[in-house]
């Protein structure tokens, strides 16, 4: 007995013990296999991906140093208002600071580290300057003069390439006037002055072709009225009127008007007449953007219901409207500044959170169809450091730049706001890359569609590929 019971307990144990075994091996095994598939079916996609990469780089081998990653380090001051030991006693301790955050290091016009944020002139970017090496050289962050030598004035602004002049047009916020509050708490604000327009052939040296837009000087009942609001323009080609079309956000001083602006000129370098404003749908429109499909059908997309949502809407076929046609769109997430752009029928879309002129961390959203549903695929910005990942290099988003000749290659175009002094905002353009075969899912992905990966990648210093000639 003692040697039966000896053995059967062990026996017993073992045979509970080897059907647990058993069941939980079969669940491993499983669990296996599903991995083994998994990461057999992530490696054909990286086999994809690699294959695509490879056959871009043979076709443009210079793309590779646009995917180049910077790491950055910010050398971050002692508090101000430390006691030293070497103050006068009679005076009272200043009580210590803590340490700020590096945003609020930003936002604060007397940091010790502004230069960081905002250098100087003397590093300005200045084509007409005997550039050395250099010339065409991208600086995000840096001052950028036009070829008049003039510090470029076209923020929040997008870019318009005209193929039959071999011509890009950026168009902007002109914001060379004092910065001032309306109010207390209201946001800093300069007065409308209008709408820039510079002209290159190589996204680099810019030609100053003057105000397209001008603001009103004494018409307090106009949208632009100088006390009112114009922001983040952009311009369409219309194939079927021959007309450049203009959108804005159009808004009163304190932001409640909430809607957008048209204007129309015959020539891209204007003079643009305004023609109207109103709320698209019947609804608040702040930031906005407007997007130009390949088969010329043009879409509007704006922050509404008090920022909490973007609706994307045709417009009519003169563009001067916006039709019945709306979705709404990222409900909830509370996103501004769309910056939209096309891949191999993917649509892509950068956004940024809503936190007035202060940085916060961009998002990539895509989808299959313009009008949704769109998904939300996570921060875009690569290198750097991680306070710059998450604030978008201290910038927001305002367009994204097909690069004629290098698909899957754009150049993705923020603003990093100098709230003490917005005229002197800067801008950030950086390379933007699609990575890998387009919404190709994976066979068991679960009904989620794998997209391509976008990166935004950090660079001090970087230019177009030698070979690009800008068309
Ligand atoms: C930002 C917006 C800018 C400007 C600013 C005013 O959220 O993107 O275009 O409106 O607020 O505070």
């Amino acid at each position: 007995m003692r040697m039966r019971n000896k053995y059967r307990k062990p026996t017993t144990f073992c045979c509970n013990a080897g059907s647990i075994c058993s069941l939980s091996a079969v669940v491993w095994g499983l669990v296996g296999c599903v991995i083994m598939l998994h990461l057999y079916s992530l490696i054909h996609h990286q086999d994809g991906v690699g294959g695509e990469i490879q056959m871009r780089l043979n076709r443009h081998p210079l793309t590779r140093e646009l995917e180049e990653v910077e790491e950055e380090s910010f050398q971050i001051p002692p508090p101000r208002g430390k006691w030293s030991p070497h103050a006068p006693r009679n005076k009272p301790r200043p009580r210590p600071r803590p340490a700020t955050p590096l945003i609020e290091e930003f936002l604060d016009k007397s940091s010790q580290i502004r230069h960081l944020f905002f250098p100087d002139q003397r590093t300005a970017i200045d084509p007409m300057k005997e550039a050395g090496n250099d010339s065409l050289y991208f600086y995000p962050g840096r001052m950028w003069f036009d070829t008049n030598g003039k510090p470029i004035q076209a923020h929040g602004g997008g870019i318009l390439y005209v193929e039959r002049l071999g011509m890009y047009y950026w168009y902007g916020e002109n914001k060379d006037g004092p910065t001032y509050h309306a109010h207390k708490k209201g946001a800093a604000r300069v007065d409308i002055i209008g709408v820039s327009c510079y002209s290159s052939k190589d996204l680099w040296t810019w030609k100053n072709e003057g105000i397209v837009l001008m603001g009103e000087e004494t018409n307090e009942t106009h949208d632009l009225y100088k006390s009112n609001v114009l922001e983040r323009p952009k311009v369409v080609y219309n194939d079927k009127t021959g007309k450049y079309v203009m959108w804005m956000h159009i808004d009163d001083a304190n932001y409640t008007k909430a809607s957008v602006g048209i204007a129309i000129s015959d020539y891209p370098t204007g003079p643009f007449d305004y023609l109207y404003s109103k709320r698209p749908h019947g609804f608040d429109s702040r930031d906005m953007t407007i997007f130009k499909d390949d088969n010329g059908v043009a879409y509007l997309i704006y922050s509404s219901e008090d920022n909490s949502e973007l609706h994307i809407g045709t417009l009519t076929e003169d563009y001067l409207d916006v039709s019945q046609v709306m979705s709404r769109i990222l409900v909830g997430q509370h996103r501004e500044a769309p910056a939209l752009f096309k891949h191999q029928g993917t649509y892509y879309m950068i956004t940024s959170g809503c936190s007035g002129w202060a940085p916060n961390v961009a998002l990539v959203h895509a989808a299959d169809s313009i009008m949704g549903p769109w998904e939300t695929m996570g921060n875009p910005c690569i290198g750097g450091n991680k306070i710059l990942r998450n604030t978008t290099f201290f910038a927001q988003s305002t367009f994204v730049v097909p690069l004629p000749g290098l698909p899957g290659s754009f150049i993705f175009m923020a603003d990093r706001w100098n709230v003490a002094e917005l005229r002197d905002s800067r801008y950030l353009w950086l390379p933007l890359m699609v990575w890998g075969a387009a919404d190709q899912p994976l066979e068991y992905n679960y009904g989620f569609p794998l997209w391509s990966r976008v990166s935004i990648y950090w660079h001090r210093r970087w230019k177009l590929p030698d070979g690009w000639s800008g068309q």
